[in-house]
């Protein structure tokens, strides 16, 4: 069996991954010279494009993971978002850049707490970078300060991106075929 049969559709191409992935390297390399950054990567989806973040970042920079519990329809109502693999370390006086994979509903990253929970840690900073934006489907406000590609209402998945826990390997961003999810 081959991953690649089941996409329909190549979104984003590994060069053009690369190009963009390189850019935002440039852009965090200026914007926090001098300063302490650390970036914290939302597991799992998060953990390849921060895996070519940092090495896209000319400056010293540490990472770290935080796991996040999905939510189903009713944690959702219930506002149960819950952080559950922490930090290692103390984030006192650093600047923390959350790398996020895609930022669909917005729920995720406000249920959660997770900007408000790290900005009481005594961080100077906390701002965030998605490598991918779907804004058409935001539900809950969120402030985002380095965005990847804007991307339209679709399904996606690959580099890092899974639907029921599979694909992420895949080098690229691409569209499932219906018929993988069940659809028409
Ligand atoms: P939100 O809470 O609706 O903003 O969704 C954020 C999370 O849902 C992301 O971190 C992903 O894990 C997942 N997600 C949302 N849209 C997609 C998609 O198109 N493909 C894969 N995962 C997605
Ligand atoms: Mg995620």
């Amino acid at each position: 069996m081959n991953l690649r049969d089941d996409i329909a559709q190549i979104l984003l191409t590994e060069e053009q991954i690369a190009t963009r992935v390189k850019e935002l390297g440039q852009q965090i390399s200026r914007d926090y010279e001098g300063k302490d950054l650390i970036l914290v990567g939302i597991l799992k989806g998060a953990a390849i494009f921060l895996a070519d973040l940092v090495r896209a970042i000319e400056i010293p920079v540490a990472y770290d993971f935080v796991a996040i519990s999905s939510y189903g329809a009713d944690s959702r109502s219930a506002g149960v978002v819950r952080i559950i693999k922490d930090l290692d370390e103390s984030l006192v006086s650093k600047h923390v850049l959350v790398v996020e994979d895609i930022v669909d509903t917005g729920w995720t990253l406000r249920l959660s707490y997770l900007l408000e929970n790290l900005r009481s840690r005594k961080a100077a900073s906390v701002r965030v970078c998605t490598l991918l934006d779907k804004p058409s489907r935001r539900e809950m406000g969120v402030k985002i300060d380095y965005t990847g590609f804007l991307v339209e209402d679709k399904y996606v998945v690959g580099y890092g991106l899974d639907y029921a826990g599979e694909y992420r390997s895949l080098p690229f961003i691409g569209v499932l075929k219906p018929e993988v999810y069940g659809g028409g």
